[in-house]
């Protein structure tokens, strides 16, 4: 490793089917004016709901309530929270469900105190906050993003087209994160799926960069074996809860900031798919899947030892008789077969995306310089085309 770094992450994880009997202990920490956030309504269906809000009725809280987060949250959403929260004088952000909630909930956070409007400030002008922050717990309820172990909030800006990113530091991540695999054995086949693609996802788009000898390589290819295995599993048996609770540790490992310790990053996957996601309001998971595979291919040869590297150590691909150009196309080649066993959207057409908005899209996509190539926007355009 040649980089120089610090690690930190402030989150405290309770993991397992036992995980909520410590949402009491946790609630003592804090003020008594809870703002509940949640989604469309799962964890009523779940009966979490009913549990969660008994816990708090114990713990003598006054609960004032978000509900109707949407998967990829809006900036008009955010507005409405801060308002509630404002109106409740909040003292913590109890956020239950999946990426978005969570997500949704740390945008809250560094809104509420804040007098500047949260999309410019955040979004645009990817300020820190400089205001009192709301602490932020977060109860999981579909495995993926990570972030319940990150500061990442992603908020989306229909009337402008953009999806958006702000990764905030550790004020902001969740103080606590109760992980119940058993909560997410009600996700829906296709938002399973979505997760676990995410999850690949965000190990590649660190492992896809650097070229010094990394541990963190090390740690995103044990990471991966894990997540293939135990995806296997899981798709033919969703209710397999040993391989859910190794999806659902290893989302947190692939995004808390590990594995990205001591290197750079590419992240292009991402800035390709939340266009999509701006354009289409796509699922996360399947945004990345539609533009992966033509877009690994495109940088392909500009990282190809390490595209090698994961046809063996990831995929067990021998390199016996091979180039590296065949051995590292071996390996996408495994990993797209691993994709349509999984049953993910390939195409970004199929999500909704028609050849007029492939300008717009590259307009959105934002183009970072950590990877093994740096596209420049006609590249962005050439390979949103072949992802359609
Ligand atoms: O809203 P409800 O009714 O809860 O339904 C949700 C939603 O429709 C449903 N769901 C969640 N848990 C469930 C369940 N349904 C039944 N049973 C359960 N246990 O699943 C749907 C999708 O939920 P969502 O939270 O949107 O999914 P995900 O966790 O994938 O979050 C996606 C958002 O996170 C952002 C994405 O861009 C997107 O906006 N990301 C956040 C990141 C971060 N914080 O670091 C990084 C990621 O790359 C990602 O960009
Ligand atoms: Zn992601």
């Amino acid at each position: 490793m040649l980089g120089n770094f610090s690690y930190h992450n402030p989150t405290r994880l309770y993991f397992g089917e036992e995980s909520l009997g410590f949402l009491k202990d946790e609630m003592k920490k804090y003020g008594e004016n809870i703002l509940l956030v949640y989604g469309g309504g799962s964890i009523k269906k779940s009966g979490l709901y009913d549990e969660i809000t008994a816990i708090l009725k114990e713990c003598g809280k006054n609960v004032a309530e978000v509900s109707g987060v949407m998967p990829n949250p809006t900036v008009d959403k955010l507005r409405e929270g801060v308002k509630i929260a404002r109106e409740n004088k909040t003292d913590f952000i109890l956020a239950v469900g999946g990426g978005s909630v969570c997500d949704y909930s740390k945008a809250v956070s560094v809104s509420v105190h804040c007098d500047d409007d949260p999309w410019e400030k955040y979004y645009i002008r990817f300020e820190e906050p400089d205001c009192e922050i709301v602490p932020v717990g977060c109860v999981l309820t579909m495995a993926g993003t990570g972030s319940e172990m990150n500061g990442g909030s992603v908020i989306t800006n229909h009337e402008q087209h953009l999806k958006i990113g702000h990764v905030f530091g550790d004020d902001v991540m969740p103080r606590f994160s109760i992980l119940n695999p058993r909560y997410t054995m009600t996700l829906p086949k296709y938002q399973m799926v979505a997760g676990i693609y995410d999850i690949m996802n965000h190990i590649c788009e660190q492992y896809f960069s650097g070229e010094d000898d990394n541990t963190s390589d090390y740690i995103s290819e044990g990471l991966m074996r894990g997540l293939i295995h135990a995806s296997r599993i899981a798709v033919k048996d969703t209710q397999d809860y040993e391989a859910r609770s190794n999806i659902m540790w290893t989302a947190t490992w692939a995004l808390n900031t590990l594995v990205s310790r001591g290197k750079s990053t590419d992240w292009m996957v991402h800035m390709l798919g939340q266009s999509v996601g701006a354009y289409t309001d796509a699922t996360h998971g399947m945004t990345l899947a539609a533009v992966s595979l033509p877009y690994y291919r495109y940088i392909m040869p500009y990282g190809l030892k390490k595209f090698a590297r994961f046809a063996t150590e990831v995929w067990g691909i021998s390199p016996d008789g091979k180039t590296d150009e065949q051995l590292a196309e071996a390996g996408l080649a495994a990993m797209e077969n691993w994709m349509k066993e999984l049953g993910l959207v390939m195409k970004i057409s199929e999500l909704g995306v028609t050849d007029d908005m492939i300008e717009g899209i590259a307009d959105g996509t934002i183009i970072l310089d950590g990877g093994y190539k740096v596209l420049d926007r006609d590249e962005v355009v050439k390979v949103l085309k072949a992802s359609m």
